[in-house]
């Protein structure tokens, strides 16, 4: 596509020109915008980036490994793999306020960071995600081009004081279908440009309550099922309508563990164990939303794998709301 080459093209000038010999750092999420921006800069600059996962252990199953994969083996950039699950897991020990869990996910993720960009020698640039829409909804700019505020997790975390970076947006003039097209000129696999909404704090907001690693080795097997099925699922309807968004397919789906255990059975044995909701919604925009109408037999074979396949799990209910009154997430 001339086009979106001659797009990568001027991008790629404009990253070098501004940057020259300097050392660029990025917050690499998995997600889809943080990724283009990975791939773009590698095309620009290659090792002069810095990308800087920080790997909270709330990510879905597979999705780190993923993640790192991708930006070893197909990028050539520095990629810096940050092993941050167990101190999260310790601050996020006992802690069960949604908006709780999400400041100390957002707060720690910035201590992070910093520290390793404290460790590199020279940092001058931040390069961020940021697309068009981000810049209408914030309303807001930085002054001179300097950032102090960073665009993580939804959240604007300050700087400390005195640490200044100049920022690079190379996304900040484009919309999320633009964005996704030029993933996929840069080479980027589809599992990551067509990735569904991921929220910052993660895993940590499908579980309703405290988190613990047994609640965590749960939500993220149910959830592999749940992903498994209605990826084939949305699969199948693209290939008959070859929308990818189409009124049926499925826009935002995953497993939710609520804090509760309810009585099965399983042999002869009564058993006492967690249910799993599964939460699949449609929605263009995740203002509104509808509960996804699926066929019986894709929510019989969800639910059939999931008490077969994930210890500790004996019942699966479907959240039939939409939003409003429910938000999409159950946190
Ligand atoms: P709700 O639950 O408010 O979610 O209907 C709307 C969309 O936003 C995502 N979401 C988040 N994304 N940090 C994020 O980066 C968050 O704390 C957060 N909370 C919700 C949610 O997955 C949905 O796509």
């Amino acid at each position: 596509n001339w086009n979106m080459d001659s797009i990568i093209e001027e991008s790629v000038t404009a990253i070098r020109e501004k940057v020259g010999g300097d050392r660029v750092i990025l917050g690499l999420s998995g997600g889809v915008d943080s990724s283009v921006v990975a791939a773009l800069c590698a095309r620009a600059i290659g090792k002069q980036l810095t990308c800087v996962f920080v790997n909270h252990g709330l990510l879905r199953k597979n999705e780190p490994e993923e993640v790192e994969e991708v930006f070893t083996r197909q990028f050539d950039v520095d990629f810096v793999h940050v092993h941050a699950e167990e101190r999260y897991a310790e601050l996020l020990a006992g802690v069960t306020d949604p908006e709780q869990k999400r400041k100390i996910i957002g707060s720690q993720f910035w201590n992070e960071f910093f520290s390793v960009a404290q460790d590199l020698d020279g940092v001058k640039f931040l390069a961020q995600g940021t697309i068009y829409p981000d810049i209408i909804e914030s309303g807001a700019r930085k002054t001179g081009g300097k950032a102090s505020t960073i665009k993580s997790h939804h959240n604007l975390i300050p700087f400390p004081d005195g640490v200044h970076f100049d920022l690079i947006e190379p996304l900040d003039r484009f919309f999320k279908d633009e964005v996704r097209a030029l993933g996929t000129a840069l080479g980027l696999p589809d599992h990551i440009v067509h990735r569904q909404p991921f929220p910052g704090p993660g895993l940590a907001i499908r579980i309703i309550g405290a988190v613990d690693p047994e609640k965590l080795e749960i939500l993220k097997n149910a959830d592999a099922i749940v992903r498994e099925e209605l990826d084939a699922y949305n699969a199948r309807l693209f290939e008959e309508t070859g929308e990818r968004n189409g009124e049926h397919s499925v826009w935002q789906y995953f497993a939710v563990l609520p804090d509760v255990k309810s009585v099965g059975v399983m042999g002869d044995e009564r058993t006492y164990a967690r249910p799993v909701i599964l939460r699949a919604v449609e929605s263009s925009d995740a203002m509104t939303a509808d509960w996804a109408k699926l066929p019986y037999d894709v929510l019989a074979r969800i639910s059939g794998r999931i008490v077969a396949e994930v210890p500790g799990v004996n019942r699966v209910a479907y959240d039939i709301t939409s939003k409003p009154p429910a938000t999409i997430e159950w946190e």
